[in-house]
């Protein structure tokens, strides 16, 4: 459907394409029109953790962003929504100066750039806003906004593990690369 390799969030069995997975088409069914948006899809140009692109970040926490909504009694739609525009910033975070620390300034270009892509409700962009946390003033103030923060926090430490797990697998000539 889209011109773009990627097919699942890092570490699910779960292809987001597949037509016969009622759970992933729900899913697509919650973020088919950012994710054609072309602000979107400028994300995969950027890398975000190792070598892991923006969109495959964002793709990747706007599917357990999803998945931990519909276990903690949030909105899974708004979640998920949330999920794929919460880094929906267009730079090298590693060379470009910004100004406050990237850390605290990123939610907020986000969340600007997210209102230029669609029309979001409070609880989006607080969810977008405080996805850093601890690293932002105040608490996520709404279930949707802690299930954003949650899954970046498991989708960064999955694609820093995944990616150092390969790198020590080809050091040992045990995959191939
Ligand atoms: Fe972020
Ligand atoms: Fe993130």
């Amino acid at each position: 459907m889209y011109d773009d390799p990627i097919v699942r969030a890092i570490g699910s069995r779960h292809e987001i394409f597949d037509e016969n997975d009622p759970l992933t088409q729900d899913f697509l069914s919650c973020i088919s029109d950012l994710l054609e948006h072309k602000r979107v899809q400028k994300l995969k140009k950027y890398h975000q953790h190792c070598n892991t692109s923006r969109l495959q970040h964002c793709i990747s926490v706007s599917y357990y962003s999803y998945l931990i909504a519909r276990k903690i009694g949030a909105d899974p739609r708004k979640a998920a929504r949330a999920g794929l525009l919460h880094d929906l910033f267009l730079y090298d975070w590693r060379t470009k100066k910004t100004p406050q620390v990237h850390a605290f300034f990123h939610p907020k270009a986000a969340a600007e750039n997210a209102k230029r892509v669609t029309e979001l409700s409070d609880c989006e962009i607080d969810a977008i806003l405080k996805h850093m946390w601890p690293l932002c003033w105040g608490l996520p103030a709404y279930r949707e906004s802690v299930a954003v923060t949650l899954a970046d926090k498991y989708a960064a430490s999955i694609e820093v593990v995944y990616q150092w797990s390969m790198v020590c697998l080809r050091k040992l000539h045990l995959v191939r690369g």
